[in-house]
């Protein structure tokens, strides 16, 4: 017996299910996010597990005798891409992989199967490219493994079907947004259709131990195509992201059951796939300019990697109203608490200025570590003073104007020492932790307060 099917709605934020349609989602409160689907119910069982759950029951451990070796991580190939996974790809671990169309997920994934297929028979399932489109791109990617199997399919049953029969030790599912079950009544992309696909995907990697990766596509507000819970089904969540007409690529980890979300992997697209850049304070700081006011470096922190950046401050003249303040790649709240601690405390007044903040590369700074270079950036362009080509700092600026420790000072001087800064203006409190001897013919300069560091600025160079 068939059951008759029934439109429901859906809200695509978190899948929650209504019986009618509305402007807002009453469970996550997200406007304009419900879809109309059409739902066959299974058929109703009665009582308790409907009878249905009659099997032996599932086994219950002790924590201590669980076996929980975490076995060999398989290493892709490309340094960034395993360090980003915390360390290489853990067998039977589902990742999601989004990011921009266009932005390079297809082409990672077939450039890091020329590594894995040395060692692993590798299934890439493609609802999107027919299998000579992808040859074409392998060609181009020059990966040409003998056991790299392809297989265009957008019936996710066949694809477990293949899986079965081919055991494969890694799959690559490109995209769940192509993906769909004959059952589900839905267009494939739909919130029930996505959800169900990659739960199907997930139990088989659960069950079998191979490790799967998954596309997903996101939508234009940049966050993942489906509902939310798409991203609690796996494991870990990587974002591709960067600029289109840019050709630098950063990959993020948004969430990791097997290791830290801190990392970053950065790489270049080039006419022959993506390059891996082991040194992105070099590529972020290959254009600036030399001995104009009102750009600093700062050394930042990406997990546990040290990357130095330039921040840019333009002050210029408001000629009509209220004072502008814009800052791209910053916080706009936190530049313009900036600018009334350096009016209060340091005496420098930007009532009658437009200030412009941009951090050059298309980076996102949410480090408070950043606060000093850019109030050093801001007062080097109001005053016309260049700071120096070789300083760095970094600090964060309370609201008394006094310069607050941050951590991991030793990283972050060690790596703006090797990039040939020589003059490095931070906390007085982070001297601390630094030995001046490491860093011959290197200025460090700790300060207390925002008043002090700019003096220390200023002063000429001895
Ligand atoms: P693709 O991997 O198809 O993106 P996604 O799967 O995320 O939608 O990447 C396509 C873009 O990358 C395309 O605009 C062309 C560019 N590209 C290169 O610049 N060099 C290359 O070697 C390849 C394969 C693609
Ligand atoms: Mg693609």
């Amino acid at each position: 017996m068939c059951a008759k099917s029934k439109t429901i709605y859906v809200c695509k934020e978190c899948g929650c299910q209504l019986p009618k349609w509305q402007g807002r989602c009453p469970d996550c409160g997200a406007w304009n996010s419900i879809e109309e689907e059409l739902f066959s119910p299974q058929p109703a069982a009665k009582g308790l597990g409907g009878g249905r759950n009659t099997g032996p029951i599932p086994q219950v451990e002790s924590l201590r005798e669980v076996e929980a070796d975490e076995g060999e991580r398989y290493h892709s190939g490309l340094g960034e891409f395993d360090r980003v996974l915390g360390g290489g790809i853990v067998p039977g671990s589902v990742v999601l992989l989004s990011g921009d169309p266009g932005i390079g997920k297809s082409t990672l994934l077939l450039q890091i199967c020329q590594t894995l297929g040395e060692h692993l028979r590798l299934l890439y399932i493609s609802g999107e490219e027919s299998a000579r489109q992808i040859k074409l791109r392998a060609n181009r990617l020059k990966v040409d493994s003998p056991n790299l199997f392809l297989c265009a399919s957008t019936d996710i049953e066949y694809v477990l079907r293949v899986v079965k029969e081919t055991a494969p030790q890694l799959l690559i599912v490109d995209s769940i947004q192509t993906m769909c079950l004959s059952s589900v009544t839905s267009s494939p992309g739909s919130v029930t259709q996505v959800r169900e696909c990659t739960s199907l995907l997930t139990q088989m990697a659960k069950t079998t131990g191979i490790p799967t990766f998954i596309v997903g596509h996101v939508n234009k507000d940049g966050a993942i195509a489906g509902p939310k819970v798409l991203e609690h089904m796996v494991d870990t969540v990587l974002y591709f992201e960067g600029e289109r007409s840019l050709s630098y690529r950063v990959l993020r980890a948004q969430k990791n059951r097997y290791g830290s979300t801190n990392e970053i992997g950065v790489f270049e697209m080039e006419g022959d796939g993506l390059r891996e850049v082991p040194n992105p304070s070099m590529m972020l700081l290959s254009d600036r300019p030399e001995g104009v006011s009102g750009t600093c470096v700062v050394c930042l922190l990406e997990g546990t990697r040290p990357v130095l950046a330039e921040v840019q401050a333009l002050v210029a003249k408001t000629n009509f109203g209220a004072p502008r303040r814009a800052a791209t790649g910053f916080d706009y709240n936190r530049t313009v608490l900036l600018i009334a601690v350096l009016e209060k405390r340091g005496g420098f007044f930007f009532g009658n200025m437009d200030t412009y903040i941009n951090v050059v590369g298309g980076l996102w700074i949410d480090e408070p570590a950043a606060d000093l270079p850019i109030a050093l950036a801001l007062v080097s362009n109001l005053l016309d003073k260049p700071l120096g080509d070789d300083t760095a700092a970094f600090g964060e600026i309370g609201l008394s104007g006094e310069i607050r420790a941050v951590g991991q000072s030793l990283q972050r001087v060690s790596e703006a020492y090797r990039m040939g800064f020589r003059r490095f203006i931070l906390p007085q409190q982070c001297l601390k932790s630094l030995d001046a001897s490491q860093f011959p013919g290197a200025q460090l300069i700790g300060v207390r307060t925002i008043h002090q560091a700019i003096k220390a600025a200023a002063a000429p160079r001895g």
